[in-house]
């Protein structure tokens, strides 16, 4: 079995995060989410993996390698522009082969793990299997009506879905799903949907399997789901201090402080991960925040956060929360005159400033 990661695309949810980076590099609990993507492929014994990559390229490639990290061979498939989830596959047909796959997209995390699905899908006789989850907004997926227990029809994004059953990014195919590739014409978005394609093995008589996945599963593709995904992981953290924490400190639940990080005269309320060689000094971090390497968190409290690599965040009167913040960025206060805001934000960034007296 080999497995086909999707790490192209544009990732327009995410801006301006996305306008520099790879959504699939955002860390979630500290770890990129594309990682754990590759950590959950080689757990359930898969080693060939393909990552489909776009305009990131050299970005997902430096930070992933030939997979050694991961005891992975890696072989990465250039695609030249998003043009959907099954124009991926169709351009990966002569590194797949004939050999059945699993194919994951490179935002997804899921509890649990997929190595249970890749048995079973090795030991059936099915051409292809769905994961599906039951979900409260099902149009902004695909969305699988179910009959007996069997799928009878999926449609991508429905306004009006027909059942809660959200389809998963997580997929498994036989060689026949290239056959469905080629057959389909692209959607409404301009997009050649692996839901038309899977809809197409169903027509087709292809044996079509659909597993209900119970633990919990995000799709990164907003910051309010990156957030989730950051909580979730955060609760099933166990604690590791392998930076220094000085006496004036108190650090209470559960944290992951990597080597390097110094935790002085602060409060870490857990669950808590803190990177390496970041400095946290006079702040109080709270529940849910992750913070990554070579950051300096400096006379402010910041509670339900992603702080990526290398920013600063020093003398903030008020509580930072729900937020996402991006590499190298400097946030300070600064009692120059004028009293003013002062911004340098990208396009597509949000703010939100208190409002007094309000
Ligand atoms: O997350 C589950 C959902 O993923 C499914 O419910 C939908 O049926 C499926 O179409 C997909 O929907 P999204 O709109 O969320 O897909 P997105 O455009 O975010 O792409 C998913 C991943 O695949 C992401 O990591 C980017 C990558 N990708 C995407 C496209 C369109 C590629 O590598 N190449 C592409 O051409």
């Amino acid at each position: 079995m080999k497995a086909l990661v999707l790490s192209g695309g544009k990732g327009t949810r995410l801006r301006p995060i996305t306008y520099t980076s790879a959504k699939q590099l955002v860390p979630v609990a500290n770890r990129p989410v594309l990682f754990r993507v590759l950590d959950t492929i080689t757990a359930a014994g898969i080693r060939d993996i393909g990552i489909v990559v776009g305009d990131t390229a050299e970005e997902v490639m430096k930070a992933v390698g030939d997979g050694s990290a991961w005891g992975a061979n890696i072989t990465y498939i250039r695609q030249e522009a998003p043009l959907g989830l099954a124009h991926a596959v169709k351009i990966s047909k002569d590194y797949l082969g004939d050999s059945p796959f699993v194919m994951f997209l490179g935002d997804n995390v899921i509890q649990g793990g997929i190595k249970h699905l890749v048995e079973e899908f090795s030991r059936g006789d099915w051409n292809a299997q769905i994961v599906l989850k039951e979900v409260d907004d099902p149009s902004q997926f695909g969305v699988a009506e179910l009959k007996d227990g069997r799928v009878i029809r999926l449609v991508e994004k429905p306004k009006e879905p027909l059942s809660n059953l959200a389809l998963v990014g997580i997929y498994m195919f036989d060689h026949h799903i290239f056959e469905a590739v080629e057959a389909i014409k692209p959607s409404w978005r301009g997009e050649l949907e692996i839901t038309d394609a899977i809809q197409y093995l169903i027509e087709k008589g292809y044996k079509v399997y659909p597993y209900i996945h119970r633990g919990w599963w995000i799709d990164t593709g907003k910051m309010e789901d990156l957030l989730e995904a950051n909580r979730l992981l955060l609760d099933e953290i166990n604690t590791s201090v392998e930076g220094k924490i000085d006496g004036d400190s108190s650090v209470t639940g559960r944290v992951v402080i990597e080597s390097g990080a110094e935790i002085v005269n602060s409060t870490i309320r857990g669950p808590v991960a803190i990177g390496k060689n970041t400095r946290i000094e006079n702040a109080y971090i709270g529940p849910y925040t992750s913070i990554y390497h070579d950051c300096l968190i400096r006379n402010c409290e910041i509670e339900h956060c992603i702080v990526m690599e290398g920013t600063k965040i020093e003398d903030i009167p008020f509580r930072l929360e729900d937020s996402l913040i991006g590499r190298h960025v400097e946030i300070k206060a600064t009692a120059a005159k004028p009293k003013a805001y002062r911004m340098m934000l990208g396009d597509h960034s949000k703010v939100s400033l208190i409002r007094e007296n309000v």
